[in-house]
This record gives C-alpha cells, sequence and structure tokens, in this order.
C-alpha cells in the first residue's frame, strides 16, 4: 500500500509524537487509533454501559461517530473530546474495551476505509499486523518502561498537575500485559516492521531515522 505509514508499540513509546511530526512533514494525514478506542471507552462511561457486556458495547460503537478534524483531534458525536479521553478512568477500562472482537471490527473497518482515501501515518497497537499489514513502510517504536513511564510524568508535572510516577508505571505495565496477552490482535511486532528502541534517543533522532528509512526505501 502505497503512501501508508503503519506504526504500533506500548504506551510511551513515541508513537503519537512521531506519527503526528512525520505526517507533518510528509502532508499524510495523522490518525491515532488509540484516541478511537479511548472514544469508545468515554462513550461507554458517558452511557453508563456495564464494561462486561460485550454486545452493548458492540452496539455503541456502532452508534457513535468518531471522527478526526483537520488538526487530528477526535470528534465524538460532534464533540471535541481530546482532553476527556486522556482522564485516568479512560486510562483504566480503555483495555478492557479494545478486548473486545466485535468492537475492533467496527474500529478497524474505520481505519481501513480512511487508509484507502488519504496519505496516513497511523499508530496504535495492531496497525502493521491486522489493520494495514500491507503499509508501504511499518515500524515497532518501544522504550523501556522506567523510560515510557518517566515521559508520561513529566507531560502531567509540565501540565501543573499531581502525579505519581510508581502509579504511573504500575498503569503503563498493567495495559502492556493487557494489549500483548488478549486473545484478539494482541500487541506484537510484525516481522517485518523495522524496530526503534527510543529509550535513549530524542524525538528528533526518532524521527530523523524513520525518515532516512522512509527515504532510503523510496530509492
Ligand atoms: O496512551 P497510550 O499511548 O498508552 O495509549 P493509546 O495509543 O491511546 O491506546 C489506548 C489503548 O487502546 C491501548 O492501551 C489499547 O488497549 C487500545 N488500542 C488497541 O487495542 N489497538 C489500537 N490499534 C490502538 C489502541
Ligand atoms: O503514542 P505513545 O503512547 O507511544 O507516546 P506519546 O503519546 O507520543 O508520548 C510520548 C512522550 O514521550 C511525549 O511526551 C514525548 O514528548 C516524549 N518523548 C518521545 O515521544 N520520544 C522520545 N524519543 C523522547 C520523549
Amino acid at each position: 500500500m502505497k503512501n501508508v505509514i503503519a506504526i504500533d508499540g506500548p504506551g510511551g513509546a513515541g508513537k503519537s509524537t512521531i506519527a503526528k511530526l512525520l505526517a507533518k512533514k510528509l502532508n499524510y494525514l495523522h490518525l491515532d487509533t488509540g484516541a478511537m478506542y479511548r472514544a469508545v471507552t468515554l462513550a461507554a462511561i458517558n452511557e453508563n454501559i456495564d464494561f462486561d457486556d460485550k454486545e452493548k458495547l458492540i452496539k455503541l460503537a456502532k452508534k457513535i461517530s468518531i471522527t478526526f478534524n483537520k488538526n487530528g483531534e477526535i470528534i465524538l458525536n460532534d464533540k471535541n473530546v481530546s482532553q476527556e479521553i486522556r482522564s485516568s478512568e479512560v486510562n483504566a477500562h480503555v483495555s478492557k474495551i479494545a478486548a473486545v472482537k466485535g468492537v475492533r471490527k467496527v474500529l478497524v473497518e474505520k481505519q481501513q476505509n480512511l487508509a484507502q482515501k488519504n496519505r496516513v501515518v497511523m499508530d496504535g497497537r495492531d496497525i502493521t499486523t491486522v489493520v494495514l499489514p500491507e503499509a508501504e513502510h511499518k515500524f515497532f517504536l518501544t522504550a523501556s518502561l522506567a523510560e515510557r513511564a518517566k515521559r508520561r510524568y513529566q507531560e502531567v508535572k509540565s501540565k501543573n498537575n499531581d502525579a505519581d510516577l510508581e502509579e504511573i508505571k504500575k498503569s503503563i505495565a498493567r495495559r502492556d500485559k493487557l494489549d500483548s496477552e488478549r486473545e484478539h490482535s494482541p500487541l506484537k511486532k510484525a516481522e517485518d516492521a523495522v524496530l526503534i528502541d527510543t529509550t535513549e534517543l530524542s524525538i528528533d533522532e526518532v524521527l530523523k531515522k524513520m525518515i532516512s528509512l522512509i527515504e532510503g526505501e523510496n530509492h
């Protein structure tokens, strides 16, 4: 698939940050698929849906409208929820909802449609393996758990909010485990995806590395 870049990896690896910068540089659309699973989770919280009721969750995923505005921000039923989807309540439940096969089916179809109509940089957990296995360029970004937790901690601190590094680390580790061990579309590196460990790298270094690989592969 030409003009399609797929990026997977665990939380805090830098996927969204890098995908956004890459999309800007290449003039592609950035699609943060994690935001889509978060939007379904937020809708389930707002509608008081039991997180164990798979049928209701699937119905909900089909019913709601999830789109992106031109800044790449997520819109749930006409409302910009890009801040709300980052709440600790959404963090706590999103991996459970993302494990429901029928919910994934609804979102994967939307993601594949978007990639057919646009030049995209798409990031998530199953983009290189399930959503766009034929993407022109595939990357798996990762970093140590300690580094990923430190990055999230710094994000919260920079907004002048209280943060507990150990709590953040635990929450990320819990999601890593749920996402990697689930039955449907678990997080794993596609054999042909390029692995980049960003633990010791700056954002700029990661970006340069990826651009040189993309340009190299195109020549
Ligand atoms: O905040 P963080 O970058 O760690 O996560 P995210 O990319 O916003 O994704 C939130 C959650 O959605 C993940 O922990 C997964 O459970 C789920 N997800 C998924 O199952 N498949 C995707 N393609 C993207 C996200
Ligand atoms: O999407 P994902 O959960 O993989 O990560 P993110 O939401 O982009 O968050 C990564 C955080 O680490 C951001 O605050 C970045 O500024 C920072 N960071 C990075 O992305 N890459 C590095 N090489 C170093 C720091």
